[in-house]
């Protein structure tokens, strides 16, 4: 009996480890601070976790310590990368409508950015900063937030 018992938990285990992948995919991705300094973007999004190839939409917010959004200028970047850093698809920019000062909260919608063919592993990084003409240098970085997406 004890036996019985034994391999029973074993099995459970095995199947409780083996079905985690399968779930993990389907799991509601999150938005992690990104390890380089500048603010953090708070972002949610509508198709939670995207489909490859879809329209999603996101809201971000947050709020700039150091820097002014400047309408026009001022752009949020939404992109999704392989781990090696290889860009999927084409990277979306909008610019901010609104100028707001350093210290206050803002929020921003792009209601329609395209997904592109999903790979199992892939990041998304969302941005916020100002267009450069250096092209060594083309962004510079006020706040950001990414999430890392595994199908494993
Ligand atoms: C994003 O904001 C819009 C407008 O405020 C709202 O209708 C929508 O539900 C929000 N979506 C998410 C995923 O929070
Ligand atoms: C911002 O861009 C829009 C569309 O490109 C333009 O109509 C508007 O005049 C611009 N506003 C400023 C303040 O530059
Ligand atoms: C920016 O302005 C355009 C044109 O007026 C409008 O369609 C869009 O919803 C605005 N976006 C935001 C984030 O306010």
């Amino acid at each position: 009996m004890k036996n019985f018992i034994f391999a029973f938990i074993l099995l459970a285990l095995l199947l409780t480890v083996n079905a985690a992948p399968f779930q993990y995919n389907k799991k509601a991705i999150t938005f992690q601070p990104c390890p380089y300094p500048g603010d953090f973007l708070n972002v949610k999004i509508g198709t939670n976790p995207p489909e490859s190839e879809k329209s999603e939409s996101f809201n971000v917010s947050g709020k700039l310590t150091k820097n002014d959004i400047i309408k026009n200028q001022t752009i949020l970047e939404i992109l999704y990368n392989t781990p090696d850093g290889t860009i999927l698809g084409n990277d979306y920019v909008q610019t901010f409508n609104d100028s707001i000062k350093a210290g206050t909260q803002f929020t921003i919608s792009a209601l329609d950015v395209p997904t592109p063919k999903l790979p199992d592993i892939y990041l998304i990084g969302v941005n916020v900063g100002e267009k450069t003409n250096d092209p060594q240098n083309s962004l510079i970085y006020y706040a950001c937030a990414y999430a890392f997406v595994s199908d494993f």
